[in-house]
C-alpha cells in the first residue's frame, strides 16, 4: 500500500470512488457505513492538485482505495455548504484562538473503498494530508454529517479531533471538528 499525493493522473480512480460512495447513488444499507455529499467535478479536481495539492492518496498496486481532499477556503467557497461554514468560522475558536480562513483549512471529503475498511487505511491517509497540509495552515477544520456515525467513529477516534461546534446546514445536523495539523497519533 502506497500513500502520496495526487496527481491529475489519478483523477479517473479518485472520481469514481468520490461517486460510489456519494449520498445520491447509495442504497440505505450502503449509507450506514458512510456516505459523502460533496461532488466535485474533473475541473475543480484538477485545480485541487494543481493548486492546493489537495488530494492524498492510499493505492494498492494501481488501485485507488481512499483518498482524503483538503484545501484553502478559498477554493472551497464556490459549494454554497463551504460558504455557510466561511460565514460561522470566526464565530468559533479552537485553541484559544479565533478560527479564519487563514489561521485554517477545511479536510474532506475522505473514503475508503468498501473491501479496504478497517484495515488502518483512513488513519494513514488522514495523518498524511494533515502533515502535508501543515506547511501552510495551524489548524485544520472539517465537518461530519450527524448521520454518519462510522465516520464520526473514525474521526473522534482515530483522527484525533475535537468538537468545535454543531451547527444545522439545509435541516442537516452536523459536527465541526478541528485539530491542529502537528496533531500525530
Ligand atoms: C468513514 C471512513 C472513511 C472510515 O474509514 P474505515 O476504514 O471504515 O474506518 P475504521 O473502520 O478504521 O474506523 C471506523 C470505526 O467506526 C466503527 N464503526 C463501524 N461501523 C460503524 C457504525 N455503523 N456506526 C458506528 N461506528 C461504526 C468501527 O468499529 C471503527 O472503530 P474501531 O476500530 O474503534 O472499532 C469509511 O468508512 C468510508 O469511506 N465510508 C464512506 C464514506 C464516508 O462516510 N466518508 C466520511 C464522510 S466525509
Amino acid at each position: 500500500m502506497v500513500i502520496t499525493q495526487a496527481t491529475v493522473k489519478d483523477m479517473e480512480g479518485v472520481l469514481a470512488l468520490l461517486k460510489a460512495n456519494h449520498v445520491s447513488n447509495m442504497t440505505e444499507e450502503e449509507k450506514k457505513n458512510g456516505f459523502v455529499t460533496t461532488n466535485m467535478t474533473e475541473e475543480q479536481f484538477v485545480r485541487l492538485v494543481e493548486e492546493e495539492d489537495g488530494v492524498t492518496i492510499a493505492k494498492d498496486g494501481d488501485k485507488i482505495v481512499a483518498f482524503a481532499l483538503a484545501a484553502s477556503w478559498d477554493y472551497w467557497k464556490e459549494w454554497p455548504f463551504f460558504q455557510y461554514m466561511i460565514e460561522i468560522l470566526p464565530q468559533n475558536s479552537y485553541n484559544g484562538e479565533v478560527l479564519t480562513t487563514k489561521n485554517s483549512y477545511q479536510y474532506g471529503p475522505v473514503c475508503v473503498d468498501k473491501d479496504y475498511r478497517g484495515q488502518g487505511i483512513f488513519e494513514k491517509v488522514f495523518f498524511a494530508s494533515l502533515s502535508n497540509m501543515e506547511k501552510r495552515f495551524p489548524y485544520m477544520i472539517t465537518f461530519v454529517n450527524k448521520v454518519n456515525p462510522r465516520s464520526y467513529a473514525a474521526h473522534t477516534r482515530k483522527a484525533l479531533m475535537d468538537e468545535v461546534t454543531q451547527f444545522t446546514y439545509n435541516n442537516n445536523n452536523y459536527w465541526m471538528f478541528g485539530c491542529k495539523t502537528d496533531n500525530r497519533p
